[in-house]
């Protein structure tokens, strides 16, 4: 067997040239060791072991690749998919409490679907290409387009309201922070149909019941809603025209994120007079129902929709989760009445949810305008909460038997154990090699299994069993049939 640092020695220059400046020196350590591992003759070469062991060996030209994930993207190994089928589980839990179907759509879709005139920032962010077929397609950024496409395509085969959910991966080439990356899930709840705003209510009242599922209080969590229709009644008051009334929206929802001279700007690009540019600004301090009715009088339909709102809040009985914000404006073109956006009350992280109204999507893309509401739900954000509040769940992996042939030629009789097990609907983890007793209690203990299964020749031949509770230790022979 040709020594390791031999073999080193031959790869290190090559290595050097290449990977220095990829690697850090951790990784190009692992990489050294890794190849030098990989150069070294194969066992069977040398006529012992066999086994998996021969895997290691690359041919010599063979680099190792990056194994992180790209930028901003995220593997679920076991114990990372257990949670986020756990948050998934609850999501869908609640979808059905109230009455919602699951839908999904592509990951990937035609550009056109995501590209809106108003400047949002999505638009930036778009993982976008053209296929083999030159048609230029998108991953998408978020589900609404897609849902509204979907109802366009039903026409009228589907009876409204809809109320559907979705829960589905969503690409975003996003500056990276706490909470926000280039891929996450969004829960969406959507109702397609219903013009009052007990659909809104109904939609903020899912979100809080998740979040009490799952431990977070109106203490740790509360909802800033507006309507976008308070800007729009300033903006007609001095005559803007409609179709800037999407863009306006954009420039005013960057408000916290630029200089308020940038954001004056902007406006005043768009056309808006200095007058009305000073009123919208104003107006986006008020934080009470009360201040805007005085402001706007209580006849127009933003207050009149946001009375009804915080009524209903009552209703619910989530009046303690709403506040009214008028800073709320969100940033996709879309939305036309009533927005909301779910924050921490500690400030610490980007908005946890976000939704509203969206009357007038389905004309943009050729079709009849139907009364919508929704909302988007992301998977990263509250994994930041719950970690800030100690609320993650401890989930182990839980396997219910655990099956061991207590000699080699016992495996298949092992193999119907479990097969009789499951279809009884137990999980099984089925000992697949002989292996020692320690081995196997070990590994017992790591997947939580509650009870050990030993299939030993003597019982076997009775038959039978042995069992093992794991917890008590209490031990008995066992019939197949009384498993
Ligand atoms: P959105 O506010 O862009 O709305 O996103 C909704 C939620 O998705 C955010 O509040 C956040 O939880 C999560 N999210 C968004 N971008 C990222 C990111 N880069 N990384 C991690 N999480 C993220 C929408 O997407 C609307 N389509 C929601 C909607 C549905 N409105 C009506 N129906």
């Amino acid at each position: 067997m040709v020594p390791l640092s031999s073999s080193l020695h031959i790869l290190q220059p090559r290595l050097d040239l290449y990977m220095k400046p990829l690697l850090s020196p951790r990784k190009l350590l692992f990489c050294r060791t890794f190849c030098s591992i990989a150069s070294a003759p194969s066992p069977t070469e040398n006529g012992g072991g066999g086994g998996r062991s021969g895997a290691l060996v690359p041919a010599p030209e063979m680099e190792r690749i990056d194994v992180n994930p790209p930028k901003g993207t995220r593997d679920f190994p076991p114990e990372e998919m257990r949670l986020r089928n756990w948050l998934f589980g609850h999501f869908r839990e609640v979808s059905r409490l109230f009455g919602f179907e699951e839908v999904d759509f592509p990951v990937l879709e035609s550009e056109a679907l995501f590209i809106r005139k108003a400047g949002e920032e999505i638009r930036d962010q778009l993982y976008c290409f053209e296929d083999r077929g030159n048609r230029r397609v998108a991953l998408r950024p978020e589900l609404t387009p897609s849902l509204a496409r979907l109802v366009i395509q039903k026409g009228k085969s589907a009876p409204l309201p809809l109320k559907w959910f979705a829960v589905g991966q969503c690409w975003r080439y996003e500056r990276m922070t706490r909470g926000r990356r280039r891929e996450h899930y969004q829960w969406n709840m959507d109702i397609i149909g219903v013009p009052e705003v007990t659909a809104e209510a109904e939609l903020i009242s899912s979100i809080v019941t998740f979040f009490k599922r799952i431990g977070i209080t109106s203490s740790d969590v509360g909802f800033k809603v507006s309507s976008r229709k308070v800007l729009q009644e300033v903006l007609r008051c001095y005559s803007v025209p409609d179709e800037l009334f999407g863009k306006v929206c954009i420039i005013i929802d960057k408000i916290e994120k630029l200089p308020t001279d940038v954001i004056k700007k902007d406006l005043k690009s768009a056309g808006i007079a200095e007058e009305a540019v000073q009123e919208l600004l104003q107006l986006l301090t008020v934080k009470s129902l009360t201040k805007l009715e005085e402001k706007l009088g209580h006849a127009g339909e933003a207050v009149t929709d946001l009375k009804q709102l915080f009524w209903l809040a009552e209703k619910f009985g989530y009046s303690e989760w709403i506040q009214f914000d008028a800073s709320v404006v969100r940033g996709l073109a879309y939305y036309t009445g009533i927005v909301f956006e779910g924050f921490d009350r500690e400030g610490k992280l980007r908005a946890i949810c976000g939704g509203g109204r969206y009357d007038r999507l389905l004309s943009t893309f050729g079709g009849d305008d139907i009364p919508a509401c929704g909302f988007g739900f992301g998977d990263a954000v509250i994994v930041e909460l719950l970690k800030e509040k100690g609320l993650l769940p401890d989930l182990g992996l839980e396997v219910h038997d655990i099956v061991c042939a207590l000699d080699h030629d016992l495996l298949g009789p092992a193999a119907t154990v479990a097969t009789i097990l499951r279809e009884k609907g137990q999980s099984v983890d089925l000992v697949l090699e002989s292996k020692s007793l320690k081995w196997v209690f070990k590994r017992a203990a790591r997947i939580n299994a509650r009870r050990l299964i030993l299939v030993g020749n003597t019982e076997w031949q009775k038959g039978m069993v042995g069992v093992k509770i794991l917890s008590s230790g209490e031990q008995f022979e066992i019939k197949l049939n009384e498993l």
